[in-house]
């Protein structure tokens, strides 16, 4: 089933507009989720509805979209009549409003961000977000070429890309990196026989993994697009196999 069809012949209800590279980014990264026996998607920016018309296409019966936006166009309305939608009128830098919406549904498979495009704004969403939804969870971020707009106020509260949402992004990527620790080399290296080897990881003397070592897994970036892939790291092993000489 391909989304951009989807999105360009059934979206019918709802009114949306989107980067025509993003399809791909999104089939790639959601894909998996249609054998699931049920999808909980939360959308961040909701406009005219047509993109809650899409992923409820596209997930079908067993899923549930849930919307949240400053304000409730018209036409979400007539999108909502399709069933399994459920919209939110709040602020995405508003912890408060993002805990109504985690109470309710507390196990959120897929983020999409595409609200304020502010900077300061997605990394207060994707901090609070991030550890709160499932364990295996898929967090995307859209039009993120606001990060390089010096004119946009998407920029960032600081009117600085240093501190825009990509830049945020590209320091993950070396956040989640463990054997930059080269402790933790040495010592898979020498001890990888060791019975005690997991206790031993988990000892301050080697150092304890941080978050996103031990939760994110992959940090994927397209045109104007970020996925992160949410999964539990488990211990980080030096496979050897045969005789090295
Ligand atoms: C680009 S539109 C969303 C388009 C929609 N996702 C689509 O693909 O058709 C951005 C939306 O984000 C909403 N928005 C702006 N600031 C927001 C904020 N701080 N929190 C939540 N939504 C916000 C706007 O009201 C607008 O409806």
């Amino acid at each position: 089933m391909s989304l951009e069809k989807i999105y360009l012949n059934d979206v019918v209800l709802g009114k949306s507009n989107k980067w025509s590279p993003y399809f791909s980014a999104y089939q790639k990264h959601l894909e998996k989720y249609l054998n699931r026996d049920w999808v909980t998607v939360l959308e961040i920016g909701v406009q005219g509805g047509g993109s809650l018309e899409l992923w409820k296409k596209y997930f079908g019966k067993n899923s549930t979209i849930i919307g949240l936006d400053i304000f409730k166009h018209e036409l979400v309305d007539k999108v909502e009549q399709l069933g399994g939608i459920d919209f939110f009128i709040g602020r995405q830098q508003n912890t408060e409003d993002l805990d109504k919406i985690l109470d309710k549904y507390p196990e959120i498979d897929i983020v999409i961000d595409d609200g304020s495009h502010i900077s300061y704004q997605q990394k207060i969403t994707f901090d609070y977000l991030f550890p709160k939804i499932k364990d295996t969870a898929t967090y995307i971020v859209e039009d993120l070429h606001t990060s390089f707009w010096p004119d946009h106020n998407g920029h960032t509260e600081k009117g600085n890309e240093e501190h825009s949402f990509f830049n945020y992004a590209l320091s993950l990527t070396k956040e989640m990196q463990r054997l930059k620790n080269k402790k933790l080399w040495n010592f898979h290296m020498t001890r990888l026989s060791d019975k005690q080897l997991e206790q031993d990881f988990y000892n301050d003397a080697i150092e304890r993994p941080n978050y996103w070592q031990s939760n994110l897994d992959s940090i994927s970036f397209y045109e104007s697009m970020i996925a992160f892939e949410k999964k539990p790291r488990s211990m980080i092993l030096n496979m050897m196999i045969g005789h090295m000489r």
